[in-house]
Protein backbone atom coordinates (compact mmCIF):
# COMPACT_ATOMS: atom_id res chain seq x y z
CA UNK A 1 0.00 0.00 0.00
CA UNK A 2 2.88 2.55 0.49
CA UNK A 3 3.25 3.31 -2.92
CA UNK A 4 -0.25 4.30 -3.48
CA UNK A 5 0.63 7.99 -3.54
CA UNK A 6 4.53 7.43 -4.66
CA UNK A 7 5.63 10.63 -6.92
CA UNK A 8 2.57 12.49 -5.67
CA UNK A 9 2.09 16.10 -4.11
CA UNK A 10 -0.75 17.94 -3.04
CA UNK A 11 -2.22 20.79 0.04
CA UNK A 12 -4.29 19.50 2.40
CA UNK A 13 -6.13 23.15 4.14
CA UNK A 14 -7.25 23.08 7.59
CA UNK A 15 -5.00 21.83 10.12
CA UNK A 16 -5.91 22.98 13.99
CA UNK A 17 -4.01 20.43 15.80
CA UNK A 18 -2.49 16.86 15.61
CA UNK A 19 -6.53 15.71 16.42
CA UNK A 20 -7.62 17.51 12.78
CA UNK A 21 -8.91 15.60 10.33
CA UNK A 22 -6.60 17.33 7.71
CA UNK A 23 -3.36 16.38 10.17
CA UNK A 24 -4.39 13.48 10.05
CA UNK A 25 -4.94 12.69 6.51
CA UNK A 26 -1.81 14.63 5.70
CA UNK A 27 -0.28 12.26 7.63
CA UNK A 28 -1.84 9.23 5.76
CA UNK A 29 -1.13 10.80 2.17
CA UNK A 30 2.40 11.40 3.29
CA UNK A 31 2.62 7.59 4.71
CA UNK A 32 1.55 6.46 1.40
CA UNK A 33 4.35 7.89 -0.69
CA UNK A 34 2.91 11.67 -0.89
CA UNK A 35 4.84 14.83 -0.41
CA UNK A 36 1.91 17.28 1.89
CA UNK A 37 1.83 20.66 2.23
CA UNK A 38 -0.81 21.90 4.72
CA UNK A 39 -2.55 24.77 5.54
CA UNK A 40 -2.96 26.36 9.15
CA UNK A 41 -5.02 29.71 10.20
CA UNK A 42 -2.59 32.22 11.30
CA UNK A 43 -3.52 32.08 15.00
CA UNK A 44 -2.28 28.20 14.49
CA UNK A 45 1.46 29.99 13.80
CA UNK A 46 3.07 27.70 16.70
CA UNK A 47 2.22 24.44 15.10
CA UNK A 48 4.22 25.39 11.81
CA UNK A 49 7.69 24.22 13.13
CA UNK A 50 6.25 20.76 14.50
CA UNK A 51 4.79 20.21 11.00
CA UNK A 52 8.13 21.45 9.29
CA UNK A 53 9.77 18.61 11.36
CA UNK A 54 7.15 16.15 10.21
CA UNK A 55 7.83 17.38 6.10
CA UNK A 56 4.37 18.61 6.21
CA UNK A 57 4.82 21.92 4.18
CA UNK A 58 3.16 24.59 6.34
CA UNK A 59 1.83 27.77 4.99
CA UNK A 60 -0.82 30.23 6.61
CA UNK A 61 -4.20 31.33 4.97
CA UNK A 62 -7.21 32.68 6.10
CA UNK A 63 -9.92 31.67 3.74
CA UNK A 64 -11.75 35.53 4.21
CA UNK A 65 -8.74 36.82 2.98
CA UNK A 66 -8.36 35.60 -0.96
CA UNK A 67 -4.99 37.41 -1.07
CA UNK A 68 -3.82 35.09 1.36
CA UNK A 69 -5.57 31.79 0.21
CA UNK A 70 -4.31 33.20 -3.62
CA UNK A 71 -0.04 33.80 -2.17
CA UNK A 72 -0.39 30.45 -0.18
CA UNK A 73 -1.89 28.15 -3.10
CA UNK A 74 1.09 29.63 -5.43
CA UNK A 75 3.67 29.25 -2.83
CA UNK A 76 2.55 25.56 -2.85
CA UNK A 77 2.62 25.24 -6.40
CA UNK A 78 6.02 26.97 -7.47
CA UNK A 79 7.41 24.38 -4.06
CA UNK A 80 6.15 21.62 -5.92
CA UNK A 81 5.80 22.77 -9.75
CA UNK A 82 1.92 21.11 -9.81
CA UNK A 83 -0.66 19.71 -7.44
CA UNK A 84 -1.66 16.38 -8.03
CA UNK A 85 -4.15 17.15 -5.22
CA UNK A 86 -6.35 19.22 -3.08
CA UNK A 87 -7.95 18.42 0.52
CA UNK A 88 -10.60 21.15 1.50
CA UNK A 89 -11.31 20.60 5.05
CA UNK A 90 -12.36 24.32 5.86
CA UNK A 91 -15.43 24.89 8.22
CA UNK A 92 -16.00 27.70 10.84
CA UNK A 93 -18.57 27.79 12.81
CA UNK A 94 -20.06 31.10 14.70
CA UNK A 95 -19.77 30.92 18.43
CA UNK A 96 -23.28 30.08 20.07
CA UNK A 97 -24.60 29.56 16.76
CA UNK A 98 -25.28 25.83 17.57
CA UNK A 99 -27.08 27.05 21.05
CA UNK A 100 -29.47 28.79 19.35
CA UNK A 101 -32.89 27.76 17.44
CA UNK A 102 -32.55 27.69 13.85
CA UNK A 103 -34.99 30.23 13.15
CA UNK A 104 -32.70 32.73 15.35
CA UNK A 105 -29.46 32.97 13.24
CA UNK A 106 -28.61 36.09 12.11
CA UNK A 107 -28.00 36.66 8.74
CA UNK A 108 -23.76 37.68 9.55
CA UNK A 109 -23.42 34.06 10.83
CA UNK A 110 -24.85 32.10 8.12
CA UNK A 111 -22.42 34.78 5.64
CA UNK A 112 -19.38 33.91 7.76
CA UNK A 113 -19.96 30.22 7.59
CA UNK A 114 -21.25 30.17 3.83
CA UNK A 115 -17.84 31.69 3.18
CA UNK A 116 -14.99 29.32 5.36
CA UNK A 117 -17.61 26.23 4.45
CA UNK A 118 -18.31 26.86 0.86
CA UNK A 119 -17.39 29.27 -1.03
CA UNK A 120 -13.48 28.83 0.12
CA UNK A 121 -13.58 25.22 -1.56
CA UNK A 122 -14.65 27.60 -4.87
CA UNK A 123 -11.92 30.14 -4.17
CA UNK A 124 -9.10 27.76 -3.55
CA UNK A 125 -10.23 25.41 -6.42
CA UNK A 126 -9.85 28.40 -8.61
CA UNK A 127 -6.31 29.77 -7.69
CA UNK A 128 -5.21 26.19 -7.44
CA UNK A 129 -6.76 25.59 -11.06
CA UNK A 130 -3.03 26.50 -13.21
CA UNK A 131 -1.06 24.00 -10.83
CA UNK A 132 -3.72 20.82 -11.03
CA UNK A 133 -3.49 21.11 -14.54
CA UNK A 134 0.15 20.47 -14.76
CA UNK A 135 -1.10 17.14 -12.88
CA UNK A 136 -1.36 14.16 -14.99
CA UNK A 137 -4.39 12.97 -12.95
CA UNK A 138 -5.82 16.26 -10.69
CA UNK A 139 -8.10 15.80 -7.63
CA UNK A 140 -9.98 17.30 -5.45
CA UNK A 141 -11.64 16.22 -2.63
CA UNK A 142 -13.78 18.30 0.16
CA UNK A 143 -15.51 16.58 3.85
CA UNK A 144 -19.34 16.10 4.23
CA UNK A 145 -21.28 15.23 7.04
CA UNK A 146 -24.70 13.29 7.74
CA UNK A 147 -26.02 16.82 9.18
CA UNK A 148 -26.31 17.60 5.53
CA UNK A 149 -28.59 14.85 4.75
CA UNK A 150 -30.33 14.07 8.12
CA UNK A 151 -31.57 16.83 10.99
CA UNK A 152 -29.12 16.22 13.71
CA UNK A 153 -28.83 17.76 17.46
CA UNK A 154 -26.57 20.98 17.89
CA UNK A 155 -26.25 21.00 13.98
CA UNK A 156 -28.03 23.06 11.91
CA UNK A 157 -26.03 25.66 10.59
CA UNK A 158 -23.36 23.44 9.72
CA UNK A 159 -25.95 20.54 8.00
CA UNK A 160 -27.04 24.11 5.91
CA UNK A 161 -22.73 24.73 5.04
CA UNK A 162 -22.74 20.76 3.92
CA UNK A 163 -25.85 20.46 2.22
CA UNK A 164 -24.73 23.68 -0.05
CA UNK A 165 -21.10 21.97 -0.11
CA UNK A 166 -21.84 19.27 -1.77
CA UNK A 167 -24.18 21.05 -3.98
CA UNK A 168 -21.01 23.04 -4.90
CA UNK A 169 -18.84 19.56 -5.71
CA UNK A 170 -20.74 18.28 -8.42
CA UNK A 171 -20.88 21.91 -9.94
CA UNK A 172 -17.12 22.09 -9.41
CA UNK A 173 -17.14 18.04 -10.84
CA UNK A 174 -19.17 19.50 -13.81
CA UNK A 175 -17.08 22.69 -14.77
CA UNK A 176 -13.49 20.83 -14.05
CA UNK A 177 -14.80 17.22 -15.47
CA UNK A 178 -13.55 18.32 -18.94
CA UNK A 179 -10.41 19.58 -18.10
CA UNK A 180 -9.43 16.47 -16.52
CA UNK A 181 -10.41 17.40 -13.05
CA UNK A 182 -12.38 15.08 -10.48
CA UNK A 183 -13.88 16.49 -7.61
CA UNK A 184 -15.21 14.46 -4.83
CA UNK A 185 -16.13 14.35 -0.98
CA UNK A 186 -16.30 11.84 1.37
CA UNK A 187 -19.23 12.11 3.82
CA UNK A 188 -18.55 10.49 6.81
CA UNK A 189 -20.12 10.27 10.68
CA UNK A 190 -18.23 10.91 13.52
CA UNK A 191 -14.73 11.48 14.52
CA UNK A 192 -13.89 12.62 18.23
CA UNK A 193 -11.78 15.73 17.49
CA UNK A 194 -11.14 19.01 18.98
CA UNK A 195 -13.46 20.62 16.94
CA UNK A 196 -16.53 18.00 17.56
CA UNK A 197 -15.62 18.34 21.27
CA UNK A 198 -15.02 21.89 21.41
CA UNK A 199 -18.65 22.41 19.26
CA UNK A 200 -20.98 19.57 20.40
CA UNK A 201 -19.44 19.08 23.91
CA UNK A 202 -17.46 15.88 25.25
CA UNK A 203 -19.89 14.06 26.55
CA UNK A 204 -22.57 14.27 23.55
CA UNK A 205 -19.78 13.59 21.10
CA UNK A 206 -18.98 10.29 23.09
CA UNK A 207 -22.66 9.56 23.49
CA UNK A 208 -23.14 10.29 19.47
CA UNK A 209 -20.34 8.06 18.57
CA UNK A 210 -22.00 4.99 20.56
CA UNK A 211 -25.32 5.34 19.15
CA UNK A 212 -23.62 5.56 15.78
CA UNK A 213 -21.61 2.21 16.72
CA UNK A 214 -24.95 0.45 18.26
CA UNK A 215 -26.54 1.15 14.68
CA UNK A 216 -24.18 1.36 12.28
CA UNK A 217 -23.95 -2.05 9.61
CA UNK A 218 -20.42 -2.94 11.09
CA UNK A 219 -21.25 -2.32 14.93
CA UNK A 220 -17.85 -0.71 14.91
CA UNK A 221 -17.27 3.09 15.87
CA UNK A 222 -15.43 5.28 12.80
CA UNK A 223 -11.64 6.13 13.53
CA UNK A 224 -9.18 8.28 11.62
CA UNK A 225 -8.17 6.05 9.07
CA UNK A 226 -11.24 4.65 8.18
CA UNK A 227 -11.85 8.35 6.75
CA UNK A 228 -8.26 9.77 5.45
CA UNK A 229 -8.06 5.86 3.93
CA UNK A 230 -11.19 7.18 1.68
CA UNK A 231 -9.66 10.31 1.32
CA UNK A 232 -6.16 8.75 0.13
CA UNK A 233 -8.57 6.11 -2.64
CA UNK A 234 -10.18 9.76 -4.01
CA UNK A 235 -6.67 11.90 -4.19
CA UNK A 236 -4.85 8.67 -6.04
CA UNK A 237 -4.77 7.76 -9.53
CA UNK A 238 -6.77 4.64 -8.62
CA UNK A 239 -10.03 6.68 -8.52
CA UNK A 240 -10.67 7.57 -12.35
CA UNK A 241 -13.36 8.65 -14.41
CA UNK A 242 -15.13 9.01 -10.65
CA UNK A 243 -16.58 12.81 -9.75
CA UNK A 244 -19.11 14.53 -8.33
CA UNK A 245 -19.39 11.98 -5.55
CA UNK A 246 -19.77 11.55 -2.39
CA UNK A 247 -18.53 9.01 -0.12
CA UNK A 248 -20.21 7.68 2.58
CA UNK A 249 -17.95 6.09 5.34
CA UNK A 250 -20.08 5.62 8.21
CA UNK A 251 -20.05 1.53 8.59
CA UNK A 252 -23.58 1.57 6.78
CA UNK A 253 -25.07 3.48 9.75
CA UNK A 254 -26.87 5.18 7.23
CA UNK A 255 -28.21 2.41 5.14
CA UNK A 256 -29.41 0.62 8.45
CA UNK A 257 -33.59 1.11 8.60
CA UNK A 258 -33.23 -0.28 12.24
N1 LIG B 1 -15.16 15.70 13.39
C1 LIG B 1 -16.19 15.06 12.85
O1 LIG B 1 -16.78 14.17 13.44
C2 LIG B 1 -16.66 15.40 11.46
C3 LIG B 1 -17.70 14.64 10.88
C4 LIG B 1 -18.07 14.91 9.56
C5 LIG B 1 -17.44 15.93 8.84
N2 LIG B 1 -16.46 16.66 9.46
C6 LIG B 1 -15.80 17.73 8.70
O2 LIG B 1 -14.41 17.46 8.61
C7 LIG B 1 -13.70 18.69 8.54
C8 LIG B 1 -12.59 18.71 9.60
O3 LIG B 1 -13.17 18.54 10.86
P1 LIG B 1 -12.32 18.69 12.21
O4 LIG B 1 -13.12 18.01 13.25
O5 LIG B 1 -10.91 18.32 11.97
O6 LIG B 1 -12.49 20.27 12.46
P2 LIG B 1 -11.45 21.49 12.52
O7 LIG B 1 -10.19 21.09 13.16
O8 LIG B 1 -12.19 22.64 13.11
O9 LIG B 1 -11.20 21.79 10.97
C9 LIG B 1 -11.68 22.92 10.32
C10 LIG B 1 -10.52 23.78 9.88
O10 LIG B 1 -11.02 24.96 9.24
C11 LIG B 1 -10.20 26.02 9.66
N3 LIG B 1 -10.81 27.34 9.46
C12 LIG B 1 -11.90 27.87 10.05
N4 LIG B 1 -12.06 29.14 9.64
C13 LIG B 1 -11.06 29.41 8.77
C14 LIG B 1 -10.68 30.52 8.00
N5 LIG B 1 -11.36 31.69 8.05
N6 LIG B 1 -9.59 30.45 7.23
C15 LIG B 1 -8.85 29.31 7.16
N7 LIG B 1 -9.16 28.22 7.87
C16 LIG B 1 -10.25 28.26 8.66
C17 LIG B 1 -9.98 25.74 11.12
O11 LIG B 1 -8.91 26.51 11.63
P3 LIG B 1 -8.88 26.94 13.19
O12 LIG B 1 -9.33 25.79 14.01
O13 LIG B 1 -7.47 27.31 13.39
O14 LIG B 1 -9.82 28.07 13.29
C18 LIG B 1 -9.65 24.25 11.06
O15 LIG B 1 -8.29 24.07 10.74
C19 LIG B 1 -14.73 19.80 8.70
O16 LIG B 1 -15.13 20.27 7.43
C20 LIG B 1 -15.89 19.08 9.37
O17 LIG B 1 -17.13 19.70 9.13
C21 LIG B 1 -16.04 16.41 10.73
Amino acid sequence: MSALLAGRCGLVLGVSSKESVAFQAARQLQALGAEVAVSLRPRRHALAPELTELSLWPVELDARDEGSVAAAIDSVGRHFGRLDFLVHTLVHVPEGALQRPVTELGAAELADAMEVGVRSLLVCAKHALPWLERSPSPRIVTLLSGGADFAMPSYHLIGIVKAALASAVRYLAAELGPRGILCNAVNFSMLETDAARRVIGAERTAQTRQHLAKRALTRAPLDYDDVTRAIAFLVSPLCSNLTGEALQVDGGFSKSYF
